[in-house]
């Protein structure tokens, strides 16, 4: 028997491991963002401060420069190797997909992040020991690796969506892999959020100083609102942009929730332009509390759903159009050496090319029917669907009853059948022999009629 090199289905009930994913993520860039953006502040504050030999404003880096260290730092440490765990486990032909195209890029966004935590700590510790000019240095040497961690990892992310470039898949070049259509208005849509991060954590210290020094945590206050808009106005820009270089099976997945999104985005672009207007004109209403709160909303409201989309939007693939996130492989890469793997599923089943299904069932009986089925399901389509009634991860059962209003095992199997045919544009062609058919549609009837 030829098995493809597929491996165990992580599954998680109810929420699924896309949850896992979107949840580690959204921790992670907000402190990862946070620290980007207040790299870039810094270059600008200590640049100031040293033009204008302005001493106080020393103090607000060292205290914005200590929150980083605990929050950005900490969690941002914590968190991104969060991600490859729950990313290894979730998809590990993705992950595999990224390591063979990027490496090296890997390796130095490392050793940028490296110098990046090295020289946080310098700034805040030797804020006030060194010269100003050295420090002033130092804090463009900071700005700069921060920037260049960004530009190397957004190059991978982006590939994640597609390589936006035919050539990647014949000659298999990692700079071919890495410069596709959305890359640079991507990284400027991050980057500008980074910048509207970084006035937003910056309001979180400029309004809780008001009571050593009103008349600085005032103008901080309201230089903190100037970068929040401009930020936020750079980010809603490139991502307009953004949008418009997205791949056709992500318009497919846009169009079915484009009405919400777009509300969002709006929505939140009112609350935040009022909430930096306010700053800007009336920075003593702004409180340490309120201030915080804000940090929690655009987390919950803003890069939440963000990270929700743009795993959605990637669908059915999990990496460079090639990758589905069932792990099956959708296409032949000749500059990677890589070979579809639908052609020989659709032959042999799924049953007959995957290591990891149990001997007792590999042969389907009347009596293993249906646990073949679940295991069929959660391989083939848990990766994007929760199975469980009521599962909050784009519910199988509920599109099944509510979308599609079906609810008997042939009507659930031909619609499968017209899945396998590859016809719908957000879901995997995968087609499999009739028998698996049969026990995957029996086990989903049986669950919605349960
Ligand atoms: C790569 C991700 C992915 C995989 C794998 C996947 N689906 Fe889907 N499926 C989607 C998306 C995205 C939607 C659109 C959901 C919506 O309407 O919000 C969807 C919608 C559906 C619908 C609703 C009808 C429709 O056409 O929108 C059904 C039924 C469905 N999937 C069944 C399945 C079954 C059965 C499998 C396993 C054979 C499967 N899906 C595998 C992504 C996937």
């Amino acid at each position: 028997m030829d098995y493809l090199g597929l491996f165990p289905v992580f599954y998680v009930p109810d929420v699924g491991s896309a949850w896992l994913m979107g949840l580690t993520g959204t921790i992670h860039i907000m402190a990862s963002h946070t620290s980007v953006g207040a790299a870039m502040l810094f270059a600008f504050l200590a640049h100031k401060a040293y033009k204008e030999d302005r001493d106080d404003l020393y103090d607000y880096m060292k205290r914005y420069g200590m929150f980083l260290l605990i929050f950005s730092y900490v969690i941002g440490s914590i968190t991104g190797p969060g991600i490859w765990y729950t990313a290894t486990a979730a998809s590990p032909r993705g992950i595999s997909a990224l390591i063979h195209n990027f490496v090296w890029v890997w390796a130095t966004e490392w050793v940028f992040f490296i110098y990046e935590v090295i020289a946080v700590f310098a700034l805040v510790y030797f804020i006030g020991k060194i010269d100003k000019k050295t420090h002033l240095k130092l804090t463009y040497t900071f700005a700069l690796a921060s920037v260049g961690t960004l530009a190397l990892i957004i190059g991978i992310i982006s590939f994640m969506m597609w390589p936006g470039n035919d050539a990647f898949y014949n000659t298999g070049s990692a700079s071919d892999a890495f410069f596709g259509l959305n890359t640079f208005p991507h990284m400027f849509l991050r980057i500008g959020f980074m910048v509207m991060m970084s006035g937003v954590i910056g309001l979180i210290i400029s309004s809780a100083m008001k009571r050593e020094n009103v008349e600085l945590s005032n103008e901080l206050t309201r230089k903190m609102g100037y970068v929040g808009l401009i930020g936020g106005f750079v980010a809603l820009f490139f991502f307009m942009w953004y949008i418009s270089t997205l791949p056709a099976n992500a318009d497919a997945v846009l169009g079915l929730t484009l009405d919400s999104i777009i509300f969002n985005r709006i929505i939140l672009a009112i609350m935040f332009s009022l909430y930096f207007f306010l700053a800007i004109l009336k920075p003593q209403w702004i409180g340490k509390y309120l201030a915080v709160i804000m940090m929690f909303v655009i987390g919950i409201v803003g890069v939440w759903p963000g990270e929700k989309l743009r795993e959605s939007m990637r669908k059915p693939y999990v990496a460079g159009q090639y990758i589905y996130s069932n792990q099956i492989i959708s296409r032949d890469v000749p500059g990677k050496g890589v070979k579809s793997e639908v052609e020989v599923v659709a032959a042999k089943g799924l049953l007959g090319v995957d290591p990891w299904v149990p001997e007792r069932l590999r042969t389907i009986t009347p009596e293993n029917k249906l646990e073949v089925g679940e295991y069929l399901t959660k391989r083939a389509c848990s990766n994007c669907h929760s199975l469980e009634k009521g599962g909050k991860y784009r519910s199988m059962i509920a599109l099944f009853t509510d979308k599609v209003q079906m609810t008997d095992a042939a009507s659930i199997k031909s619609y499968m059948q017209v899945i396998g045919t590859g016809s719908i544009p957000y879901m995997p062609k995968i087609a499999l022999p009739d028998e698996e058919y049969d026990a995957m549609a029996e086990w989903i009837a049986t669950q919605i009629n349960n």
